[in-house]
């Protein structure tokens, strides 16, 4: 079978990874793809959201399966659109992808289903988003409603920030038309935890639980970003809490987006944090998690591809996921500047001298004239599996140390909190 692979950073690159362990696959490409991926597939430069031209090539090519990295591209719907011209496609179609491109529409869609979440209220204007702020008076979360690419949730300490937040978002609108309408939440307390889940809409079947960290500095300082490392399994999550998530969380989630209409079938992926009344969702993603998935899909033994295809013909209920018993810890090493600008287009050297067990998931990287460059402000996760999670980050900074680009930047401190556990 053919493969298509949609996207072109770490996420897609973990993708493409496990897919080429498939005895089912003969051959990849992956849209646009980087450096590192065209080293397992074939790379086609078209955009993860030209959906008109991904379908144009899957069909002339006779692909297989296609597989969805991005949120963008699914909120464009080219779920549906591949459907409707015959073609297995991996994910959640248009209305599904809702959950995640509408922050007021999940927020409504918890109340209505009592799936546990922070308190909240949405405005479509300013002058009540602030009478709101002055009446609650305390810590608050403000967010854009719509996709921001994770830039739009500003966590505040005190009214006159979250007044602040509010003028930024639906009057100055800093992030354009995500910030059409405001969300205004409780600020929670706790660990977070990032659950993945597979689901074909009847069944619902949770990965490893894993951990991201979103700050750029060591010890959660500085500006959010798009992730700067992750690990798993994240023991935070106790077998009691996912208990608990499964039956109040994950199940209710599928029934309630059945129960609307919207038949959900692809990656789940609930952002959790576990306060001390018990887990709440601060999110739901409808993709795999970008860095999560490359340790994520580091453990995972069982055939993605026969997972996806029991995904899109409904029988998830009938395979056995199985799931290395060790762990895995993926160090992202970043431009210098990023989460702000930074510069792109410098030489990576020490590739190749990677130990044993550790592999370098390419997220922002390009050939120019055979040489590996930077690309982009996420440019490498380096990623290695061990038998326990202080073996695992002692492996993947190893592999750090190997690699090299000017300024590079990394976190020391990727996997600390599970060992605080
Ligand atoms: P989101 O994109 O909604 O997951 O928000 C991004 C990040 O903001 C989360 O990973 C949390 O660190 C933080 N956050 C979001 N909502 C809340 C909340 N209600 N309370 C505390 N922190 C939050
Ligand atoms: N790591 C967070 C996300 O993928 O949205």
């Amino acid at each position: 079978m053919k493969v298509l692979v949609v996207g072109g950073g770490g996420r897609e690159h973990a993708l493409v990874w496990k897919i080429a362990q498939s005895p089912k696959v003969d051959k990849i490409y992956c849209a646009p793809g980087n450096a590192g991926i065209a080293q397992m597939a074939e790379c086609v430069n078209i955009k993860a959201d030209d959906t008109d031209t991904l379908l144009e090539f899957a069909s002339k090519e006779n692909i297989g399966l296609t597989v969805v990295g991005p949120e963008v591209s699914l909120m464009d719907g080219i779920v549906d659109k591949f459907n409707e011209a015959g073609l297995r496609v991996f994910g959640p179609n248009k209305n599904a992808a809702q959950l995640e491109g509408s922050k007021a529409l999940a927020k409504h869609f918890m109340a209505k289903y009592s799936i546990p979440t922070a308190t909240y209220a949405a405005f479509p204007n300013g002058e009540e988003a602030m009478e709101h702020v002055r009446e609650k008076n305390g810590p608050l979360v403000v967010k854009a409603s719509g996709l921001a690419a994770g830039k739009g949730v500003i966590v505040c300490d005190y009214m006159a920030d979250a007044l602040d937040a509010v003028r930024r978002v639906i009057v100055d609108k800093e992030f354009g038309d995500a910030g059409n309408k405001v969300v205004i939440e409780e600020r929670l307390q706790g660990e977070e935890v990032s659950i993945l889940a597979f689901t074909d809409g009847k069944t619902v079947v949770p990965m490893v639980p894993s951990q991201d960290h979103k700050r750029i500095f060591d010890n959660d300082k500085g500006p959010n970003t798009g992730g700067m490392g992750a690990y798993a399994p994240a023991p935070v999550y106790t077998s009691e809490l996912h208990q608990t998530v499964v039956k109040e969380v994950l199940e209710p989630t599928i029934k309630g987006m059945a129960e609307n209409g919207w038949h959900y079938k692809g990656v789940l992926y609930a952002g959790i944090m576990v306060t001390e009344a018990g887990p709440k969702v601060l999110e739901y993603n409808v993709r795999f998690g970008d860095p999560e998935t490359q340790p994520v899909l580091s453990l995972l033994e069982t055939d993605l591809v026969e997972i996806m295809e029991a995904v899109i013909d409904e029988r998830l209920d009938q395979i056995d996921i199985k799931w290395k018993d060790a762990a895995s810890v993926c160090v992202v090493m970043s431009a210098a500047g990023y989460p702000g600008n930074y510069t792109k287009g410098d030489i990576i050297t020490g590739l190749d001298n990677l130990p044993q067990d550790v592999v370098a998931f390419h997220a922002g990287t390009n050939l120019n004239n055979g040489e590996v460059v930077t690309s982009g402000g996420r440019v490498l996760g380096i990623t290695a599996v061990a038998k326990d999670i202080p073996a695992a980050i002692e492996k993947a900074y190893q592999g750090v140390e190997k690699v090299n680009f000017k300024d590079a930047h990394y976190r020391k401190d990727i996997g600390a909190k599970a060992i605080q556990n």
